[in-house]
């Protein structure tokens, strides 16, 4: 079976982030199901139509083409002011184009997310998979995968300590490997 290359993407900058922290645990729980889990940054410019600088564009000619290779890609959200972050949302303006033909089409695509509150991004993730059906992409159909007190479910190196998370997080791909590789447009 060929290995599944899943891009991962994390809508948190900030070095200690705890949706960075939840992909890293992710990257070593798909490798028991044949797949592998490699990063893409979303350190882009604000999208702007305008903007023709080829070196201004080159972070995001890299994101695309990231998105483009990936058989399967998987999102970790944080909740910001009850949505996904912004940042997250510019990586995927940018992806989105052109419209209804872009990277995100047809691709099999999961959301998960970190967050510090007690209901933690429920609600960024439902917003996320609207955006995701708005580009066409195959939405992974499957209960949210939150974790809520987020700074509390990992050790002082970012490693996920809580094993309820990690068995619910191992499911999860198990799950979303299995799908992706039967829904993935080749
Ligand atoms: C601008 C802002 C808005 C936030 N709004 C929410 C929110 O609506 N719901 C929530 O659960 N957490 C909210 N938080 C807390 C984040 O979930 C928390 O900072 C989280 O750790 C961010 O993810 P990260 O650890 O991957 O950076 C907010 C944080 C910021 C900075």
């Amino acid at each position: 079976m060929a290995v599944l290359q899943v891009l991962g993407i994390s809508g948190s900058l900030r070095q200690a982030s705890t949706n960075t922290a939840l992909l890293n645990a992710a990257e070593a729980l798909v490798r028991r199901h044949d797949a592998e889990l490699t990063r893409a940054s979303i350190r882009l410019p604000l999208y702007d139509a305008d903007l023709a600088d080829p070196e201004a564009l080159a972070p995001v000619d890299e994101f695309k083409a990231a998105l483009s290779s990936a058989d399967a890609v998987l999102i970790a959200t944080p909740e910001y002011n009850f949505g996904p972050s912004g940042v997250l949302k510019n990586a995927i303006d940018w992806a989105s184009r052109p419209a209804y033909r872009s990277v995100f089409r047809d691709k099999p695509v999961a959301v998960i997310g970190a967050s510090g509150s007690a209901v933690g991004t429920a609600r960024a993730q439902g917003q996320l998979k609207q955006v995701l059906l708005g580009m066409a992409s195959q939405v992974f159909p499957y209960p949210e995968l939150v974790v809520a007190n987020a700074a509390q479910r990992f050790d002082g190196q970012g490693k996920l300590s809580d094993p309820e998370v990690q068995q619910r997080l191992e499911s999860f791909l198990r799950d979303f490997v299995a799908w992706a590789r039967r829904v993935r447009v080749t």
